[in-house]
């Protein structure tokens, strides 16, 4: 891959392509030692961050990836120059964001999140094919650290076995569409193309609005602003979000409710209808393109399964509201509305994401009760280089918003959230796309999060660890 400036020895290998492995290990620590964790961080943990050459396609891996991430208190610990890099809601932390992320406020979060928000100074990720990688590499560092970090909290996940591989816990393939850097990536059909800046902080695009939107919290300054701000450059927030699945529940919403459709049996009326919350059936194959059965082939071919855009097709006609072949408030549409907002597209609210399954898959006894026994769900992960355009936005002011665009047209059925508040969703049902829906439980409940900042090598090397 080509990089237009990009030196991309210095990006963190999970940013712009994602380290993409089986077994993922999320580790949020303290520091307990700030003297002694600035000298392991250059030489123990350093050494083992894995750039980005080391996951692009071909290229040879470790048998263990690692990154590394700090909260505004870790920053704040380790002495640097601005740890508020110039973004609120990395600095306000996830806790003071949650109720308008339409939680109801911290009452579901994992304790950690919430008791010690400001304790956990970091995040590291550990991912490779196998626990007992994870584990070795774990191991050997925690020895090698000895007590100068604590272990908070800690998040095993995993991708699904056999053919769930890549599914999400509904069962719906993940990882299809992220956006590609300009000049980095050569694009898939259909591939958002961003900004550099979009993503890392301080390259060209970052924050590159004349005019802040009127529900952005702050006045905005460009990152880095001042020399000594320079360290934050190639670096991008991590949003980590904990979103438990309810897997059985939504299994029994899509049986209770099929769309009755002369042509399709009950099954492929509940099939649609899950296929319509989310704006792709289970094989990743978009309704728009396949708007009544689900079609593997579409959905296996990166050179079609990212190709559309909602408009009608063979025109430009952006801005439709025409739900016929996907709903307005499906959750690709919510989360990347494509042309509905006008062509070219807008390349400011696009993140990129790396999130993957935990938990085991549903039991007998969970699926005959319709009821969730064991925590299962998705260990979110979106990079962005501002918070409040990226993960926020398009979970505020779209997901969250029955109004986005056309209104009335409900929630995204999938992530939309109303602090516990019943939503409504329309365009689910194709024979009558304003039926309204009502969705008694959030089927994604958030366990909470923080925001952390993923810094360049050069940042830990130059800056973090001196
Ligand atoms: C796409 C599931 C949470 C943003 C997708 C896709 C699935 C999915 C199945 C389609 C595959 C793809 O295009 O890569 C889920 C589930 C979630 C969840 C089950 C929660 C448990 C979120 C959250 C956000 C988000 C919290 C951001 C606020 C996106 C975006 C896309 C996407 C931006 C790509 C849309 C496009 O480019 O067309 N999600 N998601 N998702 N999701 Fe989620």
């Amino acid at each position: 891959a080509s990089a237009v400036g990009l030196n991309l020895t210095d990006i963190q290998g999970d940013i712009l392509i994602g380290m993409k492995k089986n077994k993922e290990f999320f580790l949020f620590f303290g520091i307990s030692n700030v003297k002694t964790f600035k000298a392991k961080l250059r030489s123990t943990i350093l050494p083992l961050v894995t750039p980005t050459p080391e996951v692009l396609p071909g290229a040879t891996q470790p048998n263990t990836l690692l990154n590394i991430a700090f909260s505004f208190p870790g920053l704040v610990a380790l002495n640097v120059t601005d740890p508020t890099i110039g973004d609120v809601s990395f600095t306000g932390g996830q806790e003071q964001a949650a109720s308008n992320l339409g939680d109801p406020g911290t009452t579901n979060w994992v304790p950690q999140f919430v008791n010690d928000a400001n304790s956990i100074h970091g995040v590291i990720l550990l991912a490779s094919d196998t626990v007992d990688n994870v584990n070795a590499t774990l191991n050997s560092l925690q020895s090698e650290l000895g007590d100068c970090i604590t272990e908070i909290y800690s998040l095993q996940a995993a991708a699904r076995p056999g053919a769930e591989q890549g599914h999400e816990h509904f069962g719906f393939l993940d990882g299809i569409s992220n956006p590609a850097v300009v000049g980095f990536q050569t694009p898939l059909p259909g591939q958002a193309v961003v900004p550099t800046g979009q993503i890392l902080v301080g390259e060209p695009g970052d924050q590159n609005i004349t005019v802040r939107p009127s529900w952005a919290k702050v006045a905005f300054y460009p990152h880095p602003s001042t020399d000594s701000e320079q360290w934050v450059k190639d670096g991008s927030f991590l949003v980590f979000r904990q979103l438990k699945q309810l897997v059985p529940e939504f299994n029994k919403f899509l049986t209770d409710n099929p769309i009755r459709e002369p042509a399709l049996t009950p099954q492929q009326g509940s099939d649609l209808l899950g296929a319509r919350m989310i704006g792709r059936w289970k094989s990743g194959a978009p309704v728009f393109l396949s708007p009544f059965f689900d079609n593997a082939t579409l959905g296996n071919d990166t050179q079609l399964n990212n190709d559309f855009t909602y408009a009608v097709p063979g025109t430009n006609n952006s801005n439709t509201t025409d739900q016929s072949k996907c709903p307005v408030s499906a959750h690709i549409r919510k989360t990347r509305p494509r042309a509905d907002l006008g062509l070219p597209e807008n390349t400011t609210h696009h993140i990129v994401r790396g999130g993957i399954p935990y938990g085991p898959e549903v039991t007998a006894a969970e699926a005959s009760s319709n009821t969730t026994e064991i925590e299962r769900g998705l260990a979110f992960v979106a990079y962005q280089s501002d918070i409040s355009l990226g993960f926020e936005f398009l979970q505020e002011a779209w997901a969250n918003n029955p109004n986005f665009r056309v209104p009335n047209t409900g929630y995204d059925p999938i992530i939309g959230a109303d602090e516990g508040a019943q939503r409504f969703v329309t365009g689910l049902d194709p024979t009558n796309t304003s039926r309204s829906f009502t969705l008694a439980t959030d089927f994604v409940v958030s366990r909470g999060g923080q925001y952390f900042f993923s810094p360049s090598l050069s940042a830990i090397a130059n800056t973090l660890s001196v």
